[in-house]
């Protein structure tokens, strides 16, 4: 680790971006403006942020079981809210972004 953090790959989309180990991987990914994992609740409740470790060492913190069963977790599934690296860690997106969802660039900002 550098003072920059873990080097986190999203295999998919190619996208990789720094996070630091007491920062969870969705938090840094929407702070370093990526947006190669679908985010929801930040809570580990939706399950919107699921991904598959591939490689690397990290911890999660609390996980729905209704998403993440401990059977699931034990092969690499976690919710990337909820996940914290130990060393630069390659992930791979669970869900797929839909059809519409290029879309969402287009959406107004609401001023007020
Ligand atoms: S954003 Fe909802 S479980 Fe991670």
């Amino acid at each position: 680790m550098n003072h920059a953090g873990y080097e986190i790959r999203e295999t998919l989309s190619g996208q990789t971006f720094r996070c630091l180990p007491d920062q969870s991987v969705l938090s840094a990914m929407e702070q370093q403006g990526k947006r190669c994992v679908p985010v929801g609740c930040r809570g580990g409740g939706c399950g919107l942020c699921k991904v598959r470790v591939l490689s690397g060492t990290y911890q999660c913190h609390k996980m729905s079981c209704n998403h993440v069963p401990p059977e699931a977790a034990k092969q690499g599934l976690a919710l990337a809210c909820q996940l914290f690296p130990q060393t630069d860690l390659s992930i791979e997106c669970l869900r797929r972004q839909g059809p519409g969802d290029h879309n969402n660039k287009n959406q107004q900002e609401v001023s007020s």
